[in-house]
């Protein structure tokens, strides 16, 4: 079975990204992943220091997350734009999660060869999407393959039902799209189905 691991760049409570993601991960469940949602608050690392890093070693939040990235196919990924970029709560997990504990340590195994989708929602007219650039980038620099398939959720403080659902029924359609896309992309690539 695919393992999706499905994750938010902001661990703010009423977070549109959480919301989002959630409804990527609901597509993937159906499509028969194993799903795995997570929020990166309850991870609490540090900035990412290397003189930390070499006098603590990995902060065990960072190891957890890090192992969670090892353990699944596929990841669902929504994150808030920040000034044009993503998230510098999600770019310090991914740091940690990208350093390597040991010499004979395999390179980025939380990465490499993974499945990623990305999506976004901001107040805002782009609905994040700028912010998605880089996270692109980032990602298949590490070695994922981030599908080209993304969506934005523009005005998000219009778009949310009060049961977390998208008020656009298209758009509700096409981000549970993105959860069952992914899992197909994991399921081909495993050779698990064609
Ligand atoms: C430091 C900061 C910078 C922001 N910059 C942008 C931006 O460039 N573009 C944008 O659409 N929204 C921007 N916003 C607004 C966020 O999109 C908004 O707070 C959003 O609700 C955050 O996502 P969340 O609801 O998942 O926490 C910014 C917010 C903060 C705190």
């Amino acid at each position: 079975m695919s393992r999706i691991l499905a994750f938010s760049g902001s661990s703010r409570a009423d977070s549109f990204n959480t919301r989002l993601v959630a409804i990527a991960a609901a597509g993937a469940a159906d499509a028969g992943a194993e799903v795995t949602r997570i929020n990166l608050g309850d991870f609490p690392m540090p900035l990412m220091n290397e003189d930390l890093e070499a006098s603590e070693g990995m902060p065990a939040a960072a190891r957890e997350f890090k192992q969670l990235m090892i353990g699944h196919d596929g990841f669902l990924i929504a994150s808030p734009e920040y000034n044009s970029a993503f998230s510098p709560l999600l770019k310090n997990a991914l740091d940690w999660a990208s350093r390597s504990e040991a010499k004979d340590e395999p390179p980025l195994q939380g990465f490499r060869g993974k499945v990623a989708t990305l999506m976004a929602a901001s107040p805002g007219a782009l609905g994040g999407l700028r912010g998605l650039v880089f996270l692109r980038m980032m990602l298949g620099n590490l070695g994922v393959i981030v599908l080209p398939d993304q969506l934005a959720v523009r005005e998000a403080w219009k778009a949310f039902n009060e049961d977390g659902s998208l008020v656009d029924e298209n758009q509700q359609q096409a981000v549970r799209d993105l959860g069952a896309q992914t899992v197909k992309r994991v399921q081909q690539l495993s050779g698990s189905s064609t």
